[in-house]
């Protein structure tokens, strides 16, 4: 991390204590139609899959999750930083958690739907079409609002290119 902060953050699995955390951050960010609701209790139903940055106070200053689709094939979900702490390296350490856990659990092929591809493309995604994934359209895509006028853009990344840059 490129942050003068970064010394007093923690990345690490998310656990009960972060539940209404996590759920703050994410909301806010569905306010304004930028990302998925995602209420209290489906976090905590989920929570295993869920990695933090917290600081000093135990805050949740940032989050990511895997979704997983298939033993093989696995979203990187429910990405989002504090306002605050945007261009500091936090989004990029999340992502590389997520990678990490895809990784232990044996997934082979991670995706996003994002609103910021160069984000992801900065951490290593290319663009991709969403069409080749039906398990995310059958998922989510079909009951969200934004179905038929969706700006997301699908990236993707074959996990085995993510261990190999980060080893
Ligand atoms: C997108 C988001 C996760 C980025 O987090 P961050 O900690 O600010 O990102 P980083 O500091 O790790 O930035 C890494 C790179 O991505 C780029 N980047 C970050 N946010 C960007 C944005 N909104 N648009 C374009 N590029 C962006 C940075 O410029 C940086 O590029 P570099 O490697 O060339 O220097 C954060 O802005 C956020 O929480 N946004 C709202 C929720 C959201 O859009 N989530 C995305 C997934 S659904």
């Amino acid at each position: 991390m490129t942050m003068e902060r970064s010394t007093s953050i923690t990345l690490r699995p998310a656990r009960p204590s972060d539940i209404d955390g996590i759920a703050s951050l994410v909301n806010g960010y569905a306010a304004e139609a930028i990302m998925l609701y995602r209420s209290p209790d489906s976090v905590r139903m989920t929570l295993h899959d869920f990695v933090v940055a917290v600081g000093p106070d135990g805050s949740v200053m940032a989050c990511g999750a895997l979704k997983e689709y298939s033993p093989s094939l696995a979203e990187v979900a429910s990405v989002a930083v504090a306002r605050d702490a945007h261009g500091l390296g936090l989004g990029t350490a999340i992502v590389a958690e997520v990678e990490k856990l895809a990784r232990k659990r044996g997934v082979d092929e991670l995706f996003a739907l994002t609103l910021t591809p160069k984000f992801f493309e900065s951490a290593g995604y290319i663009v991709g079409d969403r069409a080749l994934y039906p398990e995310k359209i059958r998922r989510d895509c079909l009951k969200c609002p934004r179905r038929i006028r969706c700006n997301e853009y699908c990236v993707v990344r074959p996990v085995q290119e993510a261990i190999a840059v980060a080893a």
